[in-house]
């Protein structure tokens, strides 16, 4: 058994500047403001604006952050990883343009796709180098603009998602914190229900696959919303049992924010109360890779030495999971 115990030591986050409100969506789609909040909790979500502005920009914005309140010297990086669904490009990965960004020239880097629970498993292949020992600095990376696959016509999906980065630096822990336990889970054949129909291999960009609107996030919302509600509380649940956690013991449940209904739930099945549930979905909406990194960057603050905090997530694929961790520092 390793000795070595990975640890989060920092976290940064960034999420461009243009609110997209709910009142600006009604007046692009049928919509309104009552509805989106009611049966989401969103009330507005950023888009990056900007020709020729990918999800690097946002993850390189995140790094330096990272980088600046640390005082890591961008050559002592081994690793960088970027959860995302909306690469820069198909290839070369988005990590090795972010690592070539910030000067990480000794670091090698690749992304990660598990759609939302990206952060998760993209946190749990990091601690796994940490705790063999082969690597002492890795950098994770939740990071999607989710605006360059949402279709601003279609009310179901437009007005959920939005785009942001947020990440985490990985080093050994000091102490008896850091992360303890994970729950990774996926089951492709939840594909059907949320997915990008064009783009891949299986049916690349043509003129027809454009005119149809298939390069953009295709989504079955209330299917989606049920597998969701179900297996992202169950896999909460499950961490807290595994690891003979109560209510009591865990001082926050860091959710993935899709939807305030899902989060609700969870916290129900976990029996934690609401002053528990790290929550910003009224202010991004859903950022996919980003969710969680931006949240605990969000709540940085509130975050104490020893805090027991258990993250969950569920997103396309399906993917889901769920991640416990002792909170390892008291920001400054
Ligand atoms: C998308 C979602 C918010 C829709 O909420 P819902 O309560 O399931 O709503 P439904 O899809 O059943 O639609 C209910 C009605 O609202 C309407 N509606 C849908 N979007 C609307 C909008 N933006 N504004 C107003 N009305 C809307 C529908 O057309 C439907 O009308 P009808 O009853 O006349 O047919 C919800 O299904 C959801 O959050 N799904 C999961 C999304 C998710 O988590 N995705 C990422 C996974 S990580």
């Amino acid at each position: 058994m390793s000795t070595i115990k990975a640890a989060i030591t920092a976290i940064s986050g960034y999420v461009p500047e243009f609110v997209m409100t709910n009142d600006e969506l009604s007046k692009i789609v049928d919509t309104n403001d009552e509805w989106i909040l009611s049966r989401t909790g969103i009330k507005e979500r950023r888009v990056l604006k900007g020709e020729g502005l990918g999800t690097s920009h946002m993850a390189e914005k995140a790094v330096r952050g990272l980088l600046e309140k640390t005082g890591v010297d961008p050559l002592d990086i081994d690793l960088i990883i970027v959860a995302t669904i909306t690469p820069d490009f198909a290839f070369p990965s988005t990590a090795n343009l972010v690592a070539d960004m910030v000067g990480a020239k000794n670091a090698f880097g690749y992304d990660l796709s598990a759609a939302c629970s990206g952060f998760l498993f993209a946190l749990d292949t990091a601690a796994k180098y940490i705790e063999c020992g082969k690597y002492k600095k890795v950098i994770v990376i939740g990071a999607d603009k989710m605006s360059a696959i949402t279709d601003y016509t279609d009310r179901t999906t437009c007005i959920l998602f939005g785009d942001g980065a947020g990440a985490v630096l990985v080093e050994p822990s000091t102490d008896e914190n850091g992360i303890e336990d994970s729950i990774l889970k996926s089951d492709g054949s939840g594909y059907p229900y949320l997915h990008q129909k064009a783009g891949g291999s299986r049916r690349p960009a043509s003129i027809e696959t454009v005119t149809n609107k298939e390069h953009y996030l295709y989504q079955e919302g209330s299917s989606v919303f049920k597998f969701a509600v179900t297996n992202m509380a169950d896999v909460a649940a499950e961490i807290m049992d595994k690891n003979k956690l109560t209510a009591d013991d865990v001082a926050y449940l860091v959710p993935h924010q899709a939807n305030k209904r899902i989060i609700d739930a969870t916290a129900r099945r976990m029996g934690v109360g609401d002053e528990k549930v790290l929550i910003n979905i009224e202010r991004y909406g859903n950022t996919t890779g980003a969710t969680i990194p931006l949240c605990l960057w969000d709540f940085e603050r509130k975050l104490k030495k020893g805090d027991k905090i258990i993250l969950a997530a569920f997103g396309g694929g399906f993917t889901w999971g769920s991640m416990y961790i002792k909170w390892a520092y008291d920001s400054k």
